[in-house]
């Protein structure tokens, strides 16, 4: 935004300030010194405070109190430009300025705030009725109704007889691992391409995890590195203790196969459902199917309690030894005794009200997601080199996430570059995960690929890009990501 008509100088007078604020789009001048470097903003009421204190319309600028001013270098990313504004609640708009201090620009703390984000927080009509309750009855613990209540849903919605709710999703996989006693030294195959929280608690039970690669259909666990996997670790007596199964951006992996070979093999699966709530496989929901598993609430997740997860088994014996271990692990005594090492990762009852009105919602927020990303598939599926996660026959993804391909050999240039000028016109995307086997804190352990030609996860990674995907998306705005990515497709 052009700012030289909101600059004034210290001989202005407050008249001509007045005239210029009264003017300007956005209700301020920017006071620079003799050098042109900035020193404050004026808004209406800073020159009403001073004419009340006896200044005149007459007085040049210089004659007002120096105040601070919020200033930013013009190349700011918007992430930043929004923590500032976070940081300074009273301040509408921030200067932003050069390597000298001079001003070149100004950003109105509206332009922020409708930027286009990932996938922000959607809230109903009844979360703050559900939390008001916890407040009424006054429920401010780790127990209470509305967490009996949200465990109770959760369990049409997980199609599981028994749930635990949990203070995330991370806890829900390192209480699941814990249960089926995983251990010191104790192999467990993860999915390599997902997010690292799948990945942590088997390093917090010093466990040794054994990535396997993605399929190219739905970028889930590959079946075919599975059973080559499983077949070699069987034949030098070393199988895994337990499989991390993911489903990957809301989308089922092949578990029918899956499950027959991990059946065949005698190895428990766990379900990392964290981004797939609400999605189904064959006639189940998503994350009824192995042994246990894990969903989460946190912020970015198609329902949220703001943080937090569960963990959902057919089983309740391994439900209420995870319920034992998430509050502590003591023992069924008058007194405090404590027999297991345990840990404190039960939802809070004000959180679980928020998740209670937004199960309510759950179904919508699939159905809207789903939406988007026809909308994507339909305003773009004409470009020659972009491609979305696919959708394996018998299952329906809840679409958390709508992510594209660029093929390098059709697009040139790099999906950063498209991210980069994405977020200069304040529309965030994200990269694909970093498959497991490409991050530090795996040197050094397994990796299974798909083909010994072909490892999937990293060529998703190098070539993927997560769009906006929020059921808040408005139909005007996702028109503009679409125009935006088909701009930089052109090339
Ligand atoms: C695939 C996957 N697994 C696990 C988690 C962990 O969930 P939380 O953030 O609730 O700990 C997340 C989300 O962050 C995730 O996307």
């Amino acid at each position: 935004m052009s700012i030289e008509t909101q600059i004034v100088y210290p001989h202005t007078t407050v008249r001509a300030m007045m005239l210029v604020i009264d003017r300007a789009p956005i209700k301020l001048c920017i006071l620079v010194d003799l050098e042109g470097k900035l020193a404050r903003t004026v808004v209406d009421g800073d020159l009403r405070r001073s004419l009340l204190a006896g200044i005149s319309m007459d007085s040049p600028a210089s004659d007002l109190p120096a105040q601070d001013v919020v200033s930013c270098l013009a190349a700011t990313p918007q992430n930043e430009l929004m923590t500032t504004f976070i940081n300074n609640p009273s301040v509408n708009a921030i200067v932003l300025i050069d390597k000298t201090r001079r001003p070149v620009g100004l950003v109105p703390r509206a332009e922020i705030f409708s930027s286009i984000l990932l996938s922000p927080p959607h809230m109903g009509l009844s979360e703050s009725n559900y939390v008001r309750k916890a407040f009424d009855d006054n429920w401010i613990a780790p127990a209470g109704p509305n967490l009996n209540a949200f465990e109770v849903a959760l369990r049409e919605a997980s199609g599981r007889a028994h749930t635990l709710a949990l203070s995330s999703g991370t806890a829900a996989l390192h209480l699941a691992l814990r249960v089926l006693g995983v251990g010191v030294g104790d192999a467990v195959y993860v999915s390599d391409l997902t997010f690292a929280a799948t990945l942590q608690p088997v390093l917090y039970q010093n466990a040794l995890p054994v990535l396997i690669d993605s399929e190219p259909q739905s970028w889930n666990m590959s079946p075919v590195a599975l059973e080559r996997r499983l077949a070699r670790d069987a034949t030098n007596g070393c199988l895994p203790k337990a499989l991390i199964v993911v489903h990957l951006y809301g989308q089922s992996a092949d578990m029918g196969a899956i499950l027959a070979l991990t059946e065949q093999y005698g190895v428990p699966i766990i379900e990392d459902a964290a981004e797939s709530l609400g999605a189904s496989y064959g006639n189940r929901p998503s994350g009824a199917h192995g042994l246990l598993s894990a969903y989460s609430f946190n912020g970015n997740k198609i329902i949220t309690t703001s943080s937090g997860g569960a963990l959902v088994s057919d089983r309740e014996d391994l439900i209420e030894r995870a319920r034992m271990l998430s509050t502590q692990g003591r023992d069924p005594a008058e007194h405090y005794q404590h027999s297991h090492i345990a840990y404190n990762y039960r939802m809070s009852n004000v959180l679980a009200g928020i998740g209670l009105g937004q199960l309510e919602l759950l179904q919508d927020r699939v159905a809207r997601r789903c939406t988007i990303f026809e909308t994507y598939r339909a305003g773009l599926d004409d470009i020659r080199g972009i491609s979305f996660q696919d959708e394996l026959a018998d299952s329906r993804g809840n679409r958390w996430l709508t992510v594209i391909t660029l093929d390098p050999d059709l697009i040139s240039r790099h999906p950063y570059q498209l991210l980069r000028e994405l977020r200069s016109k304040g529309i965030e995307s994200r990269p694909a995960w970093k498959p497991m086997h490409m991050q530090p804190i795996c040197a050094g352990y397994g990796f299974e690929p798909h083909s010994h030609t072909d490892v999937v996860s990293s060529r998703l990674f190098f070539q993927s890009l997560c769009l906006p995907s929020g059921s808040t998306l408005s139909d005007e705005q996702q028109q503009r990501v679409i125009a935006c990515v088909r701009e930089f497709a052109k090339g």
